[in-house]
């Protein structure tokens, strides 16, 4: 039987030209004010005006699911994380606040190597249990889909563990998870001062492996002083494209390094953080396919400056907005979150950071034709959010608004 969603005070339905949203569509909502949706199965068949959808021959009959005066979306696409690990790094934070450098904390021991060795001490059935919570914390926050990198495994066995346990997990649903695998994220302590050698491994054995086992949709790299550089940008980037990998890269994070010019180089399906690019970059990804991933929550979180998202914006880049959820530098999941810091710390539009995180997400998980929006054809991933007006999503930030959610036109979630 269809479901009939009606009585949203606002629908977002963020229609708009196929394509990551740029230039003029950036802050196009799509906004409806007697807007109705239309479920069938799994899928949107309409969504318009409310007689437009009432006309529609699957709506006689259909169950009425009220959005009970509140903003109807499409459910947030979260298109970077890290979310495969063992445990929080407190004495991490508690450094940083004292005025240590993420820099610093690594070398003391702390940062992505900590993490490793919380997971490489895991049997994937504990990832499998930690992912499947925060799965839950995602889906309640509004999220659908997410991005999840692997990357605090770097040896083989470990690495294909964190990717078996995000297939694990999303296979059982409800939140959808695109795997990247990120094992150019760190040189494990075993190869210590041996990166060319690491790199080695992982573009001979482990990208043919993630490959081979199709464990993986992306592969990514931490393009950054002390990390690794453009040459292993090139490496990584073949291999992956050999194995089938399409790119993503931590690009000018922490450091400018040009590592984004490299990435639209290899035709890159995103470059994220971008913290440190100059006015001189902002031509050539304009001009490209490129989507700018911005993850301001972990500014937020270093205390860091952030990435020029206006300046970005209005030189006609596509930019998506994502969390980065990490256990070292961002433990936070809520889109919303990012939606209020995109607005008060980069001044996005409430609009423009709605479509950052929703089709624009989808984009940047090569899932715009399918995700996203709400559109006849498109994978039912609806949020209903307890606000009146879309500029609360941003506005009211730190408490929780998520009224419902629909992942693949079942409700999955539902406030108490
Ligand atoms: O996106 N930059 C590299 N990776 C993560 C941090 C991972 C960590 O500190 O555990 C990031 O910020
Ligand atoms: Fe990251």
């Amino acid at each position: 039987m269809a479901t009939l969603i009606l009585n949203a005070s606002e629908v977002l339905t963020m229609a708009g030209p196929d394509g990551p949203r740029s230039g003029p569509a950036k802050g196009g909502l799509g906004l409806l004010r007697d807007g109705a949706v239309l479920i069938d199965k799994d899928q949107i068949v309409a969504a318009g005006p409310k007689p437009v959808v009432l006309a529609h021959p699957a709506a006689k009959g259909a169950k009425i699911l009220s959005a009970e005066g509140k903003v109807l979306m499409p459910g947030f696409v979260d298109a970077h994380t890290h979310p495969v690990f063992a445990a929080a790094r407190l004495d991490d934070f508690e450094a940083r606040v004292s005025g240590k450098s993420y820099a610093e904390i690594a070398r003391r021991g702390g940062g992505i190597l900590s993490t490793v060795n919380g997971v490489r001490g895991s049997k994937e059935a504990d990832l499998v249990a930690g992912l499947r919570l925060r799965a839950h914390d995602f889906i309640a926050a509004g999220t659908t889909t997410i991005e999840a990198k692997s990357g605090y495994g770097l040896d083989l066995d470990n690495e294909l563990k964190l990717l078996r346990a995000m297939r694990a997990v999303s296979s059982r649903g409800p939140l959808e998870i695109v795997a990247t695998f990120l094992g150019a994220h760190a040189v494990p302590p075993e190869l210590k001062g041996k990166k060319d050698e690491f790199v080695d491994r992982v573009c001979e054995v482990m990208i043919p492996r993630v490959g081979q086992e199709k464990l993986a949709v992306f592969v990514d790299l931490f393009c950054e002083e002390g990390y690794f550089d453009l040459g292993d940008l090139d490496k990584v980037a073949a291999a992956g494209a050999k194995a089938g990998l399409k790119l993503k890269v931590h690009s000018e994070q922490l450091s400018r390094m040009g590592s984004l010019g490299a990435s639209l180089r290899h035709g890159a399906v995103t470059a994220d953080h971008l913290d440190c690019v100059t006015e001189d970059d902002l031509p050539a990804l304009a001009a490209s396919k490129t989507v700018a991933c911005l993850v301001p929550g972990s500014n937020y979180f270093l205390g860091k400056p952030y990435p020029p998202a206006r300046r970005l914006l209005d030189s006609g880049a596509a930019v998506a907005l994502a969390t980065d959820f990490n256990p070292g530098t961002c433990p936070c999941h809520d889109m919303r979150m990012i939606v209020s810091i995109a607005c008060t710390q980069m001044k996005m539009t409430p609009a423009e950071a709605l479509v950052s995180a929703t089709i624009n997400g989808a984009h940047a998980l090569g899932l715009g034709a399918t995700h996203g929006s709400l559109e006849p054809g498109k994978t039912a991933d609806i949020a209903c959010f307890d606000a009146e007006d879309h500029r609360e999503l941003a506005y009211w930030f730190g408490a929780p608004k998520t009224r419902w959610v629909m992942k693949r036109g079942e409700v999955v979630y539902k406030a108490s």
